[in-house]
């Protein structure tokens, strides 16, 4: 495939995709199509490889129900329609680490720098001393919202990867912030076994096929008001 041909389907996929308001609720997106998806959810990249994040897939339609009422940017509040909630193939609610998981001698980070990266033992030290430095010396991560805040910016990069490539397969989505956050926490806490104290919700994400056309057509500020070239 020529470069021109590549360059003209992402911008053709970024123009696909909007966010998407209300889902076919008859079209489920195949269980190798999601997993496509969630691999390139796996393989973002992440501050320190850190990968501070899970992402937990509500399929259960009871279960969606019971965050309902308080999500109002995904229960068709905003636009009357019976929302993404309850239209979409597939429903993931990023969870973000805490203070309690990120802090450099902490049992996760630990056992990330080890296991999952495989560290050898004297790198693991000089690695922790690292992050540590970056979080209360260069970045001043201090404090549990902040590091949640931090482990967010992480869940996004995720959250986008996998919104490109479902647009780039022809799949719907809708980032979804709108949602109270207090009662989404004590409802995870409640019904789906998230310990608040390790997890926080931080973005949720709609997945499936659009009921009809986008709402509007796309806006966006030029682009020199976006990019600043420095001379
Ligand atoms: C982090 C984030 C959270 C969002 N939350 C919601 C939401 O709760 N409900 C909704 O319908 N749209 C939500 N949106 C969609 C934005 O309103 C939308 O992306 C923006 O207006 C641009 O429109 P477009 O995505 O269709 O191009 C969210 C977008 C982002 C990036």
């Amino acid at each position: 495939m020529s470069h021109s041909d590549v360059q003209s389907q992402i911008l053709e996929a970024f123009n696909f995709r909007h966010a998407t308001k209300v889902f076919d609720p008859e079209r489920k997106i195949s269980e190798s199509t999601f997993n496509t998806l969630l691999e390139t959810a796996r393989l973002s990249p992440s501050s320190f490889g850190m990968e501070p994040w899970q992402l937990l897939v509500v399929q259960n339609p009871e279960k969606r129900e019971l965050l309902r009422e308080f999500t109002w940017g995904a229960n068709g509040a905003t636009n009357g329609s019976e929302g993404q909630l309850r239209t979409a193939s597939h429903y993931g609610i990023f969870l973000v680490h805490t203070g309690m998981t990120m802090t450099h001698h902490s049992d996760y980070i630990q056992n990330h720098l080890k296991n999952v990266k495989q560290l050898p033992d004297e790198v693991v030290d000089a690695y922790g001393g690292f992050y540590q430095k970056f979080q209360e010396h260069d970045f001043h991560i201090e404090g549990d919202r902040q590091i949640s805040d931090w482990a967010a910016r992480q869940a996004y990069i995720a959250l986008g990867n996998m919104m490109t490539v479902a647009a780039m397969m022809g799949i719907d989505s809708c980032p979804i912030e709108g949602f109270e956050m207090d009662k989404t926490i004590a409802v995870l806490e409640e019904h789906f076994g998230v310990d608040p104290k390790r997890y926080q919700p931080a973005v949720q994400i709609a997945f499936g096929y659009r009921a009809g056309e986008p709402p509007h057509p796309k806006t966006r500020r030029s682009m020199d008001e976006v990019v600043r070239w420095v001379p």
